[in-house]
């Protein structure tokens, strides 16, 4: 196996969708978590759903009605000024501590995102956090208007990076965006955030289950899809290591 690209999922991968509830949290008091959860979950249902309904709208807008979606559901008031305060944070997301320094080590290969987001809040949220610098290139799934984990949306590593699939290390920390990347013939590593006893102790030392535990469940467990990714490790500083062992 030769290894020449390095190719990043955003949301979650690199960047910290948890870091958007200091500000729902500030918008909402008492609410932020719970907002917080709801909203990715819901964001990430549609697009899938919107995949299979052939009804392809971009991240932006995904991310707009899901959202709406939240705040309606929870029953919160709200004017245009807060909705958009709490959308501006998806352009200012905070990196995970470890993601420049990851990227920097690893610039002998071919850097790239390959995202679910929109070319519009992809390069916004590079530029606005510098990644613009280390990175060789932001790949929105928008020019094929499907969603990871489509086949299509994975297929656009190879146009735009030049190289084949089993070329490319794919990371994430999403469990069906690293078993996606997987059955289409990417080498793929899973960024295991929250260890299974670190899950199973949350759920046992909670009556009532906070909503970041289940998010957690739901989310952050690999799913029972009859597939695994190549690798499984605790966080992005771990892949010099594994990238060492295959040959660039
Ligand atoms: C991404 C989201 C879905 O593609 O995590 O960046």
């Amino acid at each position: 196996m030769t290894i020449k690209a390095v190719v990043f999922d955003a949301y979650g991968t690199l960047y910290d969708i948890q870091s958007v509830a200091s500000i729902t949290d500030m918008a909402f008091p008492g609410y932020g978590e719970l907002i917080t959860q709801i909203w990715r979950l819901k964001q990430l249902e549609y697009t899938w759903l919107r995949s299979l309904m052939r009804h392809y709208e971009d991240f932006s807008v995904v991310t707009r009605e899901s959202l709406a979606y939240t705040l309606r559901t929870l029953g919160l008031k709200y004017d245009a000024s807060v909705f958009e305060r709490i959308m501006g944070k998806y352009v200012h997301l905070d990196l995970y501590p470890d993601a420049r320094r990851t990227l920097t080590d690893l610039k002998r290969y071919k850097l790239a995102i390959l995202s679910n987001g929109s070319s519009d809040m992809l390069n916004a949220l590079v530029r606005n956090t510098g990644l613009d610098a280390i990175l060789d290139a932001t790949i929105s799934v928008d020019s094929k208007r499907v969603f990871k984990p489509s086949p299509e949306a994975y297929s656009l590593i190879e146009d735009r990076l030049g190289v084949t699939l089993g070329q490319v290390m794919f990371v994430s920390s999403n469990p069906w965006d690293a078993i996606g990347a997987k059955s289409v013939g990417l080498n793929s590593v899973w960024i295991e955030r929250v260890s299974p006893e670190a899950m199973a102790e949350a759920c046992q030392n909670n009556d009532l289950v906070p909503p970041l535990t289940m998010f957690k469940a739901l989310r952050m467990q690999m799913d029972e899809l009859g597939l695994a990714p190549d690798y499984r490790v605790h966080g992005l500083s771990a892949l010099a290591e594994i990238l060492s062992s295959v040959p660039a």
